[in-house]
């Protein structure tokens, strides 16, 4: 377990606020399955909530952690502060491993809940649906494939209150070492955040590739930046 006290410099904003300011990195364990996914939820649309784009809070959840929490849990890693999750990163060791089951096992069930649900019948769901069919028929989806190179891959969410306080370094930082102990050559993910581009510079990340997303066009009014991040690790 990682942990820091209040004295690190990274304690400022509101996380200083709390009466135990300290914050701890642990490995994902079952019992933060609800928290995990209720983050990832209210953070899906490049940190701000998802129900703007999508209306049903399980299926987006299970799109968005799936995989990570119920495939690969050992590759997962939490920030608790005050005794709250404050924040994820998820990772997969080999993203195309990681391709593979959500092909072939994630992705079925996944749709077979939503039929069952009535998730693709909500107008908001088919709107976005639509539009993420049109960015595919547009090319959107396609990048240069880089997980021979950095084959691990990740994705990481903080709870908008404790952000900037230092807790996503702290988890990427935590990531990184347990891929480095494992002799995980690199890692990968793709960001729609432009905002969290000086974050994964700062903790080491280079630019592989930029792209552009359309699909949020329609009610954001612009394209939304695609940027895949890498580093080499070993
Ligand atoms: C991006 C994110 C993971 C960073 O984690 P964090 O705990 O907030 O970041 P840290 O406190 O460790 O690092 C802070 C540094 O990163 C940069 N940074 C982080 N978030 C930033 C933002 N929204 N805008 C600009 N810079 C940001 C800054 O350089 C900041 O340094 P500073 O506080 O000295 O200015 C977190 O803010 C988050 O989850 N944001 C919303 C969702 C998101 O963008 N996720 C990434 C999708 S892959």
């Amino acid at each position: 377990m990682w942990s820091r006290g209040p004295s690190h410099a990274a304690w400022k904003g509101s996380i200083a606020l709390t009466s135990d300011p300290a914050f701890a990195i642990r490995r994902y364990s079952v019992q933060d399955r609800p928290d995990v996914r209720r983050i990832s939820v209210q953070t899906a649309l490049m940190g701000e909530p998802g129900s703007a784009f999508f209306d049903d809070d399980e299926i987006l959840a299970d799109a968005l952690t799936l995989y990570f929490t119920d495939h690969e849990p050992g590759s997962c890693f939490v920030a608790v502060c005050g005794g709250k999750v404050a924040g994820y990163v998820l990772g997969a060791r080999d993203a195309r491993r990681m391709d593979r089951i959500c092909a072939a096992k994630v992705l079925p069930s996944l749709l077979l809940k939503a039929l069952c649900r009535g998730t693709f019948l909500r107008k908001k769901n088919a709107r976005f649906l639509f539009h993420v069919f049109l960015s595919l028929l547009k090319g959107e989806f396609r990048a240069p494939v880089f997980s021979k190179e950095y084959p691990a891959a990740l994705h990481i969410n903080i709870d908008r209150e404790f952000r900037s306080a230092g807790v996503g370094s702290a988890l990427i930082q935590a990531y990184l070492e347990d891929l480095k102990r494992q002799a995980v050559k690199g890692v990968h993910f793709a960001t729609m955040s432009g905002k969290a581009a000086l974050f994964f510079e700062k903790n080491g990340f280079q630019l592989l590739f930029r792209g552009r997303r359309t699909y949020f066009r329609y009610f954001l009014g612009k394209d939304v930046p695609l940027s895949i991040y890498g580093m080499r690790i070993a």
